[in-house]
Formats: C-alpha cells, structure tokens, sequence
C-alpha cells in the first residue's frame, strides 16, 4: 500500500541532467512533484513540522538533522495495528520517503526517542472522528486480569517502588515504562526474541539478560520473598504492560514456571532483633544519608529512600549493600564529575560539577546536586562526564559492626515496608 525507499544525499550526474531536462518540460509541475512536497526535518529529537497536512498520492521525505539516528514509525492512528512504514533506521545525514496513498489520520513515532510524535493527516482535522473515537473506546474495554495487574503494579508488587509510567508514581530506579506494550517488540527485534511478550516476561524473570541502557542491574527478583509474585500475578502485571501502548494478548504470555521454582538461601541473620537494629541504624550514621520514615520521602539527596527497602529488597541485596556497597551501584546513586566546556556557561575557564547522576544522553546530562537541586546541562555545554565506579556509601560497616550487630541492622531493613497504596491513587488502566 505504500512505497518506500532509503535516499542518500548524493544526486549523482545523470539524475541532475533528467531534472534540468524534467524542468524544461514540465516546469513547476515538477517541482511540486512527488519528493519535494513535504519535507520533515528530524531535529533536537523533535518532528519538524510535527503537523503535516497532505493529500492522497502525496510523497513525504523525512531528514534526519539530528547528529544520531532515528527510527520513524508511521501508523494509522485509529489502528496502531496499521503499519504504513514499519520502524525505519534514518542514520544522521539521511533521509527517507513514504507516499501517502489512502485518506485518514496518521500518527509518526521515533521508536528510539519515547516522546518524539507527529501526526499527517490527509482530512482536515488532526483529531479522530467521533466515530473513530467510540470505535477506539470500545477496543479499550480491557479484559479484568489488566486491573489485576494494575493493582499489583502499583502495591503489592513493588513496580512503583521503581518504575513510573508516563507521568504516575515516582520510581526513578528503573526506567519509565511508559509505552512499553508497544516499545516492547523493538527491544524483542534487537535481542532476536519472538515477540514483544517475551520480552516482557523474560525483564521480570531474567532482568539481568538485557539491560536497558544507562541502567544497572537493579531490578528486584519479583518472583522471590519479599515480593514472591506467583505466576498468576505475574501475568497479570504482563497483560497491564501490554496495555501501555500495545496489545493485550494473554494467550500470548506463557511462562516458564519452573524459573520460578528457585528458591532464595536460607536467611542467616534470621536471628537478628529489629529494635536493636533500629538503634544500631542511628548509632552507626545511617539516618545522615538516608531516610526511613514515609513522611520524610524524597528529602534526603545523599542517599537512596529507605522508607520502604524491606518490601522489595531480599536480605541478600540488603547484607551486600550494607557489608560491600561498591557491589551494585544503583543507576540513579552513581557519583559523577561532569567537566564543562570554557565559556559554557558565561564562565571563562573550564567549570565542573559534582553529584548524582540522573541523566547522562547525547542531548542531555542531569545531576543531583547535594542541595536537591538537578542542574541540567545540554549536550553541547558537556566536554566529559566521569562516573565514578565507586559508592559514596562508607565501605567499612563489614568491619565494624559484629555479626549479631549486622544480624539486627538487616533485620530492622527488613521491617521498613513503608506506606502501602502510595503510588496506587492515580486512575485509568489506559493512562500513559
Ligand atoms: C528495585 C527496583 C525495581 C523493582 C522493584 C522493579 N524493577 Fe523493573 N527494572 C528495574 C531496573 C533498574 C531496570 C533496568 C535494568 C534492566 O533492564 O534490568 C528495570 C527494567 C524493567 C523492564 C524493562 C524496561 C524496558 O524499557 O525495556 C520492565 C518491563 C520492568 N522492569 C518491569 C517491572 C515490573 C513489572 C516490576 C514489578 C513486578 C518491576 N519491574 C519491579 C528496577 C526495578
Ligand atoms: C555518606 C552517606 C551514606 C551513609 C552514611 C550510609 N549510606 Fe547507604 N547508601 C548511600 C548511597 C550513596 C547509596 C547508593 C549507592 C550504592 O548503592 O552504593 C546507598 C545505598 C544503600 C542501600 C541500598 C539501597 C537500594 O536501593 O538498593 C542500603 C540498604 C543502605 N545504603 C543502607 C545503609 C545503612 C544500613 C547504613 C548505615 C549502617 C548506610 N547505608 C549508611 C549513602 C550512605
């Protein structure tokens, strides 16, 4: 139904002499012809212009300015289902076109960058029909297991504690799964799985397989106490990620459950006293950097929020972040320099910042400055950015502390379960 096709920007001898000669003959109506109607610049991750209004058989040519590539992805937008240019490489410096061969409203993704949208519509109006839109909101009534999961998401199962969807919930540990129904099946193209399902199972029984970029293997085995999500839970929490953009399809999500028939060691700092844990927490300096009480949530910048840890951290990852911090360092707590380029900033000689790194991208470099601010800096003003492999958390606890002393601080981490139903308040299962 469409046509397609990948153009460099190389016009070589023999193309020039058939346009001059074109021009001759058919003057203006060539300049109007099919490539050179519209042209839609990729650039600073935005669709420019990202409203495109054309007629039927109209061709339109998508630059990438930008400095690296871009995945377009064009769909009708009353049917995501219907793909009129399926996700399409444009290298920097590149440039693809598509013609538009039937009426209707389109809607442009970069498949790479989340936020990168655009519409092209050949009526006049860049909104659906009401028609259209009580057709979309009847696809919408979801099957009940995605409520299911949506509760889990956002209590029980501790997602929230480090994921955001769209705007909701406040987890920064891991990425925001905003789209993932949909973002899912590029993730299962690179890495040669079946389908955009797989994916999404094997990120919560097999975090550690791939890593999203920028992230640390952080992610909590959900499938263990004290989360200990069972395999119905489980795909119920994966039809609500299909919702977020995708196709719910809970036939598709089979899962292998003998991998969640691994249990966790025995727990030797079972013996431990919470109360005495509680005291050693405040005698050995914990409470400078971090905080355990809900009210006091977000307040500290030293350190990761403890106030709810024990609901999804095992005594494994507890005994290690305390005994040997430098072990696994979380995303977001990875102390960094970023060196600025002279003038930058209005500042005649080179300039540097310390603090928490929170964003480090080509376009973009965000740090957590101790007195909880984030200073953001665009790509341009950034000469380097040094992450240190090193935690800011003191690494001598495994020295000082004796094992009964230890026994009681794990176990204490252990009853910090924070305020359940925080994030759970907001709304809609469709809600990006
Ligand atoms: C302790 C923090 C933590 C908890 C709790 C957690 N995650 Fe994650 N999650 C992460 C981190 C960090 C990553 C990125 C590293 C990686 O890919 O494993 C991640 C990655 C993911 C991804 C892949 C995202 C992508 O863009 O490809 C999915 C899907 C996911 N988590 C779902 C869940 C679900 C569902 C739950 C709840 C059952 C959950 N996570 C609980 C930290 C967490
Ligand atoms: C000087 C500040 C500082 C002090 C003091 C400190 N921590 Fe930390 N802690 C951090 C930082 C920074 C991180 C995140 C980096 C990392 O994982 O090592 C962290 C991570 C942790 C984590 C892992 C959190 C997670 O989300 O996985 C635990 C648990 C923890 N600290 C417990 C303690 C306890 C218990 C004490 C006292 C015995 C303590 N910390 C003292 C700064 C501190």
């Amino acid at each position: 139904m469409i046509s397609k096709h990948l153009e460099r920007k190389k016009l070589t001898a023999s193309t020039l002499v058939v346009l001059l000669f074109g021009f001759f003959l058919f003057g203006h109506s060539l300049l109007a012809g099919a490539d050179e109607k519209h042209v839609v610049r990729l650039t600073n991750i935005e669709f420019r212009p990202n409203r495109l209004k054309v007629d039927v058989g109209d061709s339109i040519k998508f630059i990438n300015k930008d400095e690296f590539k871009h995945d377009v992805y064009l769909v009708r937008t009353a049917n995501p289902n219907d793909v009129l240019l399926t996700a399409t490489t444009i290298e920097s410096g590149e440039a693809t076109s598509v013609t538009i061969e039937e009426e209707g409203l389109f809607t442009l993704y970069c498949t790479i960058h989340g936020g990168m949208r655009g519409k092209i519509t050949t009526t006049d109006s860049f909104e659906l029909t009401e028609e259209e839109k009580k057709r979309a909101a009847a696809k919408k009534v979801l099957p009940p297991i995605v409520k299911t999961g949506e509760e889990l998401f956002w209590n029980e199962a501790q997602c929230h504690q480090c994921h955001q969807i769209g705007d909701r919930g406040d987890g920064i540990r891991g990425p925001n799964l905003s789209d993932i129904g949909f973002r899912s099946r590029f993730r299962a193209e690179k890495l040669g799985l079946a389908s955009g399902t797989e994916y999404l199972i094997q990120s919560i029984l097999e975090p550690s397989a791939y890593l999203v970029e920028a992230y640390t293997n952080d992610m909590a085995t959900v499938y263990q106490p004290p989360i200990d999500l069972n395999e119905q839970q489980i795909k119920a929490i994966i039809s609500y990620l299909q919702s977020q953009g995708g196709q719910v399809d809970t036939w598709a999500i089979d899962i292998d459950a003998k991998k969640l028939q691994t249990k966790p060691t025995m727990n030797p700092f079972k013996n431990g006293d919470p109360e005495r844990g509680k005291t050693i927490f405040t005698d050995a300096g914990c409470p400078s950097c971090h905080t355990t009480k809900p009210g006091e949530k977000k307040s500290s910048t030293a350190g990761p929020d403890l106030t709810a840890i024990g609901a999804f951290r095992n005594w494994t990852w507890l005994a290690e972040s305390v005994i040997d911090p430098n072990a696994e360092i979380g995303s977001n707590w990875r102390y960094t320099t970023v060196f600025l380029k002279p003038e930058s900033d209005g500042f005649q000689s080179e300039k540097t910042v310390f603090g928490f790194v929170r964003e480090n991208t080509e376009e973009e470099v965000k740090i957590l400055l101790e007195e909880n601010r984030i200073a953001t800096f665009s790509g341009d003003q950034v000469k380097r950015v040094e992450i240190s492999e090193l935690s800011k958390m003191p690494t001598n606890y495994g020295e000082i502390l004796t094992f009964q002393q230890m026994a009681d601080l794990i176990r204490y981490l252990q009853t910090l379960k924070g305020e359940q139903e925080t994030a759970g308040q907001a709304s809609s299962a469709g809600q990006k």
